[in-house]
């Protein structure tokens, strides 16, 4: 069968998963609508991700991702960043409800706040994030954005480990996707974000074995 060039830039899905001593105990950090925490969730429901969500953290109480955690039956913690006087007290509390849940992995998905050496350093090796972009390339806000004002071709979504500098750190994963000509932010954004849902759970996994 012929392959599409979409599947043939995206990284194949494991046909065996693998399977942890004890499942891994995931702590999801969000700022957004949290389709990368549904699609995660699926993944372990599914009997893919041998893993569970101990707790899903997010800091803007108008983000969708709570009313999902919500009724995926998580604990769900909101820490307001508006309430903090500095980013190192707001990881101090993200910290404390982390462990508090007895998290061993930190899945950034959508957290849209720097982190600090107190995040980072209680996790060491332990944290992972996705962006919407083929890293190096267009790191920060407005991944998207910056993608279609350069023109590149091909673009697509990044697993890293989470270092200080942003969107940093040894990559896990990645999946590319063509841009279009007619592409906007919005019809690229979704293309990236199916790619994101397939490989997010893939990439926990393989990190988790140590790749
Ligand atoms: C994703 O596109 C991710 O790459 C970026 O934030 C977005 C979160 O989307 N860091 P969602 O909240 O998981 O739907």
């Amino acid at each position: 069968m012929l392959e599409t060039p979409e599947a043939m830039i995206s990284p194949p899905l494991p046909t065996v998963w693998p399977r942890f001593r004890q499942p891994l105990r995931l702590g999801v950090m969000a700022s957004g609508a949290g389709t990368n925490l549904a699609a995660i969730a699926q993944s372990i429901q599914s009997g893919q991700l041998h893993a569970q969500i101990q707790v899903v953290v997010y800091n803007n109480p108008q983000a969708g991702v709570a009313v999902r955690s919500t009724r995926l039956g998580l604990p769900t913690v909101l820490l307001n960043h508006r309430d903090y006087a500095s980013r190192e007290a707001l990881d101090g509390d993200i910290v404390q409800a982390l462990q508090a849940h007895d998290v061993d992995w930190v899945i950034m998905a959508g957290w849209l706040r720097c982190v600090t050496s107190v995040l980072i350093d209680a996790f060491p090796q332990r944290i992972l994030n996705i962006h919407p972009s083929l890293l190096p390339s267009f790191p920060g806000l407005k991944a998207v954005e910056q993608a279609l004002a350069a023109g590149v071709t091909l673009s697509g979504c990044t697993v890293h480990h989470v270092e200080l500098a942003v969107d940093s750190g040894p990559v896990v994963m990645q999946a590319a996707v063509p841009v279009q000509m007619q592409d906007t932010a919005v019809t690229l954004q979704a293309r990236i974000q199916t790619q994101e849902h397939r490989i997010y759970p893939a990439a926990i996994a393989l990190a988790a074995m140590g790749g």
